[in-house]
């Protein structure tokens, strides 16, 4: 699970974890998310594929709760194929998995303009307005490509989308609309072929499939966005649509929580946000431009610059809390190696008045109060053992193993495989 508002590292998490695992799960959002793994000199993003796809012998499912874009899915096989990953002997897709049509991708940048001053910043991939078709039950399944009546339950729902757009004013006819690369009808050229490509992979119906899986092995869910963009619990309405948090998992595999072992929370050393939204520890100094740059905290789907702040404990405790996290992973410390002083919050100050909660509306003035750390100032991204780990930086953990009454299990050091402690 992701803690805190996205690109925590968990690609590169998922694929380290990937190895004393099965199987590995998507069970929630789409090509939103932006999963980058690094291995062997070379680095991939993954947007709705699994991050178990590079490890052989695992096999990947793209889970019931997933949202999924055939014509994005295709494209990234194809470059998963070209980079010598048998794709199609390690993956399988769930019946139950809703489907992203180009113009889900129209409405979401018909939305955001309508918005105007209040957007979210989407990353225009048709999240919102898919979820939405689902929720409001028009939507069409991964299982409907198997069904002779697709084309025209296809036809249906465009239609409606169609109506929608001119409900929002918006030319849809413009072969430059925003989130397309050609014409609508390109598009949907594209999307049949796509479709056609799907139907060569293994579906499944997932919440049996993992059911099985779970009674000869083991399966690890792989979230995507984090706990302050989850629909109900983020900092609505600046969210995704979908449930990032633990039991999002439940709900798109398909699986009772006490089936779940452990819950892996993965945050880092401080805080990024990109899109609109409250983000109280955001730094509007030097500061938050060193970390921009140190961390290199640029959207791996967008390329947008991504906010910057000092760690949110306020905020990570939330997450814990709601996830049920039994272990932490933390990752890029190594990005704070040159401070002087690392601050992190500790409470928030709200209307005069000093708090560990979450207030209802963070959009309103939180004032963060931080407790300071000396820096340990040293390259830790060589590091391969605690042993070696600086006092400086092991007095920072045990503080926050304290304050969050959870044990930090694993420290990420840098994006390749290699650089990660296990205690
Ligand atoms: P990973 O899995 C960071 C943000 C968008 C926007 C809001 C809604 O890589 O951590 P959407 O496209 O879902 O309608 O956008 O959520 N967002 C992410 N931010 N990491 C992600 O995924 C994100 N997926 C969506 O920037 O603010
Ligand atoms: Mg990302």
């Amino acid at each position: 699970m992701g803690l805190q508002w996205g690109d925590e590292g968990k690609g590169k998490i998922v694929d380290v974890l990937a190895e004393r695992y099965d199987k590995v799960a998507r069970f929630q959002g789409g090509p939103n998310a932006g999963h980058s793994l690094h291995f062997n000199g070379k680095s991939y993003v993954l947007r709705s594929i699994p991050s178990g796809i590079f490890r052989e012998g695992t096999v990947n499912i793209i889970g019931n709760g997933v949202v999924f874009d055939p014509i994005a899915f295709v494209r990234e096989c194809g470059e998963l194929r070209a980079a010598g990953v048998p794709v199609g002997e390690r993956l399988v897709i769930g019946r139950k998995a809703n489907i992203i049509l180009p113009t889900h991708r129209l409405l979401d940048a018909a939305n955001e303009a309508a918005a105007g001053k209040g957007k979210i910043g989407s990353t225009q991939k048709g999240i919102g307005p898919c979820y939405t078709d689902k929720v409001s039950r028009h939507g069409l399944r991964v299982g409907d490509i198997e069904s002779p009546d697709f084309k025209a339950r296809y036809e249906a729902l465009k239609a409606r989308h169609i109506k929608e757009l001119e409900a929002l004013g918006y030319d849809w006819k413009a072969s430059v609309a925003a989130p397309l690369t050609g014409s609508l009808e390109e598009e949907e050229n594209l999307f049949f072929e796509a479709v056609a490509k799907v139907r060569e992979f293994p579906l499944v119906n997932c919440e049996y499939y993992i059911h099985e899986s779970l009674a000869n092995g083991s399966v690890l869910a792989e979230g995507a966005q984090g706990t302050m963009l989850d629909i109900d619990y983020g900092s609505y309405p600046f969210v995704t649509s979908s449930t990032t948090t633990c039991s999002g998992a439940c709900l798109g595999l398909g699986v009772a929580p006490q089936q779940i072992g452990h819950v892996y929370g993965i945050f880092k050393a401080y805080c990024t946000r990109v899109g609109s939204g409250p983000f109280p520890t955001e730094l509007f100094d030097a500061t938050g431009d060193k970390l921009r740059e140190v961390g290199h905290e640029f959207g791996a789907v967008t390329g947008r610059p991504r906010r910057c702040g000092w760690l949110d404990l306020v905020a990570l405790r939330y997450a814990v809390i709601i996830d049920g996290v039994t272990d932490l992973i933390m990752m890029k410390a190594d990005c704070l190696d040159s401070f002087d002083s690392i601050k992190v919050c500790t409470s928030y100050k709200v209307g005069g008045r000093e708090t560990l909660e979450l207030p209802f509306d963070i959009s309103q003035p939180v004032e963060p109060v931080y407790t300071e750390f000396k820096g340990w100032k040293c390259d830790l991204s060589g590091i391969r053992s605690e042993d070696a780990l600086p006092s400086e930086f092991r007095d920072y953990i045990a503080f926050m193993e304290k304050y969050l009454g959870v044990p930090v299990k694993v420290i990420s050091l840098g994006p390749d495989r290699e650089a990660t402690i296990f205690r």
